[in-house]
């Protein structure tokens, strides 16, 4: 399977009768169904391929004529506004796992420091500051994700910051659960905290190779055994790094997630950030097809049991879609999120756009021990992050799905070319799965693809049936 980017934008097809509409095209989505779609803000119709295309046009463009006036400024906002929702913060740099993909290089995590317990204090109440202080963010609690590396090998300086800011601000951890003990766990749900968990193979001998630990855990128990501990916790998700070693295992994955009553996954094809990974990447259509049949497989269990299990950056290409300015997870739309809604904050207090530029030192910014959080998000290189556009990108320019898909990611592009504005080697993935989310929205499935929360909390501002 070829892992040579190619990219081949889907430039849609004209009509004589959308003629006066230079923004509109039609892109047949696969041998049944046809989209109509203005690519600058989502606007979009679908039609069966066997009616004639004017048939749809007669009740589509008045309402286009109707809503293009609010959808512009909508996305354009919800693309250019610097609005801080979130930091990732590193207690520690070490970390015991030894992935082979991991964009932490592994002299960071073998002998990186531990952030001292009085810094974190700091970090936190300049975020806080910061949220006080700035109109668009008042009024929210900051969200502050424990991230790393390995966040709980200081867990006593972590949990004593949640318990200390639990009522101020909402915290996350993200974790190979090794040093996760039952007593962490009763902690963390009491404080409702957020846990990411992650776990690359269904089978303990596979993840051992994909997630090794240095040292007598082994990182597949620990995740089944905090599942049992965690027993449906609604706070809970599970990350599943794709590769091309474990892309095959994606509709078992969701078998078991499911079976262990988790209701988020991710699955997260790998970014060959760090170099000599580029072995490690799924091909795009196997990758195509596995990913196709995870999403079926948690269709299917869902209908079948009434319990959802929704894979969360799926989901936020059916956002991307149905409700684009709702989109949770900011990967797919440019400028990204990085250096805008979250940045990362390294154990030693530099600032990075997002963890995935920690080995990319050219992107670090100013020391947040030393400095504001206006510093950090002012820094040259991360104003160079938010200017990654995809009208930038030769490719993506012309590309229909650019304001779906989004052409991630920064980081990965830019380690593997040098230039932030290039195409992403996942190019023929990413159009072929909004292709797939095109048709399970024309088949009304929506609803189960989201979760509740998010489906309920949707308006409706423009329908057509
Ligand atoms: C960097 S780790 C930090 C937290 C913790 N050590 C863990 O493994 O969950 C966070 C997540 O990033 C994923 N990750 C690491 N390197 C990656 C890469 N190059 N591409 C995609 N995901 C990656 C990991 O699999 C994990 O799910
Ligand atoms: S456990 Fe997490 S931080 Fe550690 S090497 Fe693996 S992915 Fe990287
Ligand atoms: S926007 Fe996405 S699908 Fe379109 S050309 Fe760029 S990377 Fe490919």
């Amino acid at each position: 399977m070829s892992n040579i980017t190619k990219a081949d934008p889907i430039t849609g097809y004209l009509h004589p009768a959308i003629a006066p509409y230079p923004r509109l095209r039609f892109h047949d989505i696969d041998d049944e169904w046809r989209v109509l779609l203005d690519a600058e803000n989502v606007f979009w119709a679908l039609g069966k391929r066997d009616a004639s295309p004017t048939s749809l046009l007669g009740s589509i463009l008045p309402l286009y004529n109707q809503n293009q006036p609010i959808l512009d400024p909508e996305i354009d906002h919800f693309r250019n506004k610097l609005d801080l929702s979130a930091v990732y913060i590193n207690p520690t740099d070490k970390c015991n796992g030894r992935c082979p993909y991991c964009y932490i290089p592994q002299e960071v995590r073998e002998n990186g420091v531990n952030m001292r317990p009085g810094d974190l204090a700091t970090v936190l109440a300049k975020i806080e500051e910061y949220n006080k202080s700035n109109t668009a963010a008042a009024g929210r609690k900051p969200v502050i994700v424990f991230h790393g590396s390995e966040p709980l090998l200081v867990k006593r300086d972590m949990f004593k910051a949640i318990e200390n800011y639990h009522d101020r601000m909402l915290f996350g951890i993200q974790t190979n659960a090794t040093r996760l003990n039952e007593a962490d766990v009763r902690f963390l749900i009491k404080n409702r905290v957020s846990v990411g968990l992650s776990l690359d193979s269904v089978s303990a001998e596979e993840n051992r190779k994909i997630r090794p630990i240095h040292g007598v855990e082994d990182a597949h128990a620990s995740v089944m055994q905090a599942l049992e501990w965690f027993d449906g916790y609604p706070g809970l998700n599970v990350i599943t790094t794709i590769t091309a070693s474990n892309v095959h295992e994606l509709p078992r994955m969701i078998r078991l997630l499911h079976e262990k009553k988790v209701s988020v996954s991710l699955l997260n094809p790998v970014r060959c950030t760090a170099p000599g990974t580029e072995s490690l990447r799924p091909g795009n259509q196997e990758l195509l097809h596995y990913f196709k049949q995870a999403v079926d497989t948690a269709l299917e269990l869902t209908k079948s049991s009434g319990r959802k299990l929704v894979i969360s950056n799926f989901a936020n290409t059916i956002l991307a879609i149905t409700a684009p300015t709702a989109r949770r997870l900011m990967c797919d739309i440019t400028p990204c999120g990085a250096a805008r809604r979250f940045f990362a904050v390294m154990a030693d207090g530099t600032s990075v756009p997002c963890g995935e530029f920690i080995g990319l030192t050219d992107f670090h910014g100013p020391n947040l021990v030393e400095e504001s959080v206006e510093q950090a998000l002012t820094a040259d290189s991360f104003k160079d992050v938010r200017s990654r556009v995809v009208e930038e990108i030769t490719e993506c320019s012309q590309c229909l799905y650019r304001n779906i898909c989004g052409a991630p990611c920064p980081a990965e592009v830019y380690a593997q070319s040098g230039d932030l504005n290039t195409v992403p080697a996942y190019c023929g993935f990413y159009k072929e799965l909004i292709n797939y989310a095109f048709r399970l929205i024309a088949e009304g499935k929506t609803n189960d693809l989201l979760q509740d929360q998010v489906y309920n909390s949707m308006e409706e501002v423009y329908v057509l049936t």
